[in-house]
């Protein structure tokens, strides 16, 4: 535990000890939090990357306000900084800020996102849909065969992974590889904020190398794939660098697979945390669109971001002095009660239901409407055929306060009577 704020003030707990994510996100930390300290200065601990403190904005109003501004909210780095980025611990400019898409700034971010946006457009994912329903049924299918399986590995990782493979040009064969990986690099099983390992480290550079063949591949004979598109794409007249693909595709792969294949897990849980719930949307298939909407706000699997503040300025009543990391918890905003009714209660018919899950503003999730397909499809596929899930061991949560979720959830999968 560390103090806050003014001498006296509430004590709060030490938000880069991993340890405190262990089990999952801490709700009822978060909450005290928006109760008494909306917006704080949360010094460096032991454990606090850089030694360097951190704003911590735990509520949805003063989240929206960062996000509306991101000229005053940089998410490469404030000007005259070396380091910056969208996580807490400052990456180097040049190598992620700068260079990445979401840790980049206007008119260079706008510019980038362009490019992009045409594959992920729900007009794009019209084109996919039924396939990528029929791969959701057999998914489903496949994991009711075992009777036993791992949730995460069987069912809520296989169509994140197959259909962002499929959107940025990877084989099919090879996803498991890039699962792995990106598995590697995300979790910190093991170790601490900041900090590599050798297994980080190497999957990392295998990452790497293969994203450098799959480019290579991709110049020799394009296909419609992302990579294929932003290979060929100009911004002012320039190709974009090697180095800046392969960032691309590491972000899309990491992005595309994982984040979703966690908002599933823990939106299911949020559904059997609720008796009769899952009884409830398979007799009314009309509450799908409302339930996805619930698992992402229950989920919000990119618990937070980080800005850098460009310039001196106020907000909800603090200074924010130039250069200062500000952290926007996405997933305390959206349990916020001040906007959602009993926020721990996960309602289908919530509406409207503003969740910050894919962020907000200009940097905004660009996977959001695929993200959204892939969850009503797993959705539907096991609500239509699975008459209950029952837990036979615990769930093991990843150890991180970037992305919430889950490594392992045994399940025994009933199938409904046909
Ligand atoms: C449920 C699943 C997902 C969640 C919860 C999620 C969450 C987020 C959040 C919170 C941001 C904003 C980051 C910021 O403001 O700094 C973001 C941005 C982004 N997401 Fe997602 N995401 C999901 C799925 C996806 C998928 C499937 C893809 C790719 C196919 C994707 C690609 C991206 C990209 C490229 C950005 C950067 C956009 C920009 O900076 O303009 N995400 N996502």
């Amino acid at each position: 535990m560390l103090e806050t704020g003014a001498p006296g003030g509430p004590t709060t707990p030490d938000l880069t000890d991993l340890d405190l994510f262990d089990d999952g996100f801490p709700h009822e930390v978060f909450a005290d939090l928006r109760r008494e300290t909306p917006l704080f200065w949360h010094p460096p601990t032991e454990h606090t990357p850089d030694g360097v403190g951190f704003w911590v904005v735990t509520t949805h109003e003063l989240a929206r306000e960062v996000a509306a501004d991101p000229g005053l909210y940089s998410s490469a780095a404030a000007p005259g900084q070396e380091g910056g980025g969208t996580l807490i611990e400052d990456l180097p400019v040049g190598l992620g800020p700068g260079v990445l898409l979401n840790m980049s700034d206007d008119p260079r971010h706008s510019q980038f996102r362009k490019l992009l946006t045409p594959s992920v457009l729900p007009k794009a994912l019209r084109t996919i849909e039924d396939d990528l329903r029929s791969r959701s049924r057999s998914i489903v299918d496949d994991a009711l065969e075992k009777g036993e399986c791992d949730f995460v590995l069987d069912v809520a990782a296989e169509l994140p992974l197959q259909a962002v493979s499929q959107l940025i040009g990877v084989p099919q064969e090879d996803r498991h590889r890039l699962f792995g990986w990106a598995n590697a690099t995300l979790d910190y099983d093991g170790r601490e904020l900041g900090q590599a390992t050798e297994r980080s480290m190497q999957a990392a550079a295998e990452m790497y190398a293969y994203g450098a063949e799959l480019l290579a591949s991709k110049r020799e004979s394009p296909g419609s794939d992302l990579i294929s598109v932003v290979a060929q794409a100009t911004i002012d007249g320039q190709p974009l660098s090697e180095f800046e693909i392969q960032m691309l595709f590491n972000l899309l792969m990491a992005a595309g697979s994982e984040t979703t294949r966690n908002s599933i897990t823990l939106g299911l849980l949020g559904i059997l945390a609720h008796e009769g719930m899952w009884q409830r949307l398979a007799e009314d298939p009309s509450l799908v669109p409302g339930a996805v909407e619930e698992m992402l706000r229950f989920a919000s699997s990119t618990p937070y971001n980080r800005r850098s503040a460009t310039r001196t300025h106020h907000l909800g009543g603090e200074t924010i002095a130039a250069g200062d990391k500000v952290t926007v918890w996405w997933a305390s905003a959206n349990r916020d009660e001040a906007v959602f009714a009993r926020p721990d209660v996960f309602d289908p018919t919530r509406n409207p239901n503003p969740h910050l899950a894919f962020g907000r503003g200009g940097h905004f999730c660009l996977g959001a409407p695929l993200a959204r397909l892939e969850m009503t499809l797993v959705l539907e596929a096991l609500l239509e055929s699975v008459e209950r899930i029952e837990q036979t061991g615990p769930v093991e949560y990843s150890r991180s306060n970037k992305h919430s979720g889950v490594r392992r959830m045994p399940v025994r999968m009933v199938k409904r009577d046909d």
